[in-house]
């Protein structure tokens, strides 16, 4: 499949066949695109807890009631669940262990190249610190990790539930979160459809191309 026949095939999943699970070896494919999804300034300000368990996706199971209820089977049937969280600042302690990444994989050829890395990297969690915008510039760069995971998944046949509809406290709270630095900002629930799926029969549904782009 092309990138395009991805795009209007992958559907977000409604309900998982409890049996199916990924391949060790596809799972590790998915892991590196997330640890590969590009990010503003290569700031990589994530982290992804992934349950495989079923004790592992209980507590955040245990977590998914009220308006939320719906989402539950999804995380209990599904093979792998993900929750990809945002650090809660990016402090010297990070950027220091990105900036020394960088070097050990052969990044700078020279002390100026690593110093002008550290700066413009330095310069733009500053100014969004600044502007107390932060926390949304972290979830923009988890929602392009997310959009990477899910065009993944459908690329190696494995279906995906995108999940905003959870108590992002509770998921916290659950998993222990906020010692760790950490917040949840959206979970996938990855795996194989199973019966009850009602979005696989369903067609597609998007608006028109005159609607969404402009060409000039
Ligand atoms: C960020 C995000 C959050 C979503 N949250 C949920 C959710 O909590 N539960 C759910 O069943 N679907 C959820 N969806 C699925 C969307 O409703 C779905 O992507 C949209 O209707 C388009 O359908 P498609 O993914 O099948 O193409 C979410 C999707 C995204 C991208």
């Amino acid at each position: 499949m092309n990138v395009a026949q991805i795009a209007t095939t992958r559907h977000t999943c409604k309900a998982f066949d409890p049996t199916r699970k990924i391949p060790a070896a596809v799972m590790n494919d998915l892991r590196t695109v997330l640890r590969f999804a590009p990010a503003s300034v290569n700031s990589q300000p994530w982290h992804f807890v992934v349950g495989a368990s079923d004790e592992g996706k209980a507590k955040i199971v245990a977590t998914l009631a009220g308006g939320f209820a719906y989402n539950a089977p999804k995380a209990q049937n599904c093979s792998h669940l993900v929750v990809l969280c945002a650090r809660t600042d990016l402090g010297e302690a990070h950027l220091a262990a990105v900036l020394a990444q960088e070097d050990a994989d052969g990044r700078f050829a020279t002390p100026e190249a690593k110093a002008g890395q550290n700066t413009s990297r330095s310069f733009y969690v500053g100014l969004h610190r600044d502007n107390q915008d932060l926390d949304v510039w972290i979830d923009r760069q988890i929602y392009i990790a997310l959009g990477t995971l899910l065009q993944a998944a459908g690329a190696l046949g494995v279906d995906a539930c995108p999940m905003e509809g959870f108590d992002v406290a509770a998921v916290n709270a659950a998993l222990g979160l906020g010692e760790k630095g950490l917040r949840a900002v959206v979970m996938v629930a990855l795996g194989y459809r199973g019966e009850g799926d009602f979005n696989a029969k369903l067609p597609k549904s998007r608006l028109p191309e005159a609607a969404v782009f402009t060409d000039i």
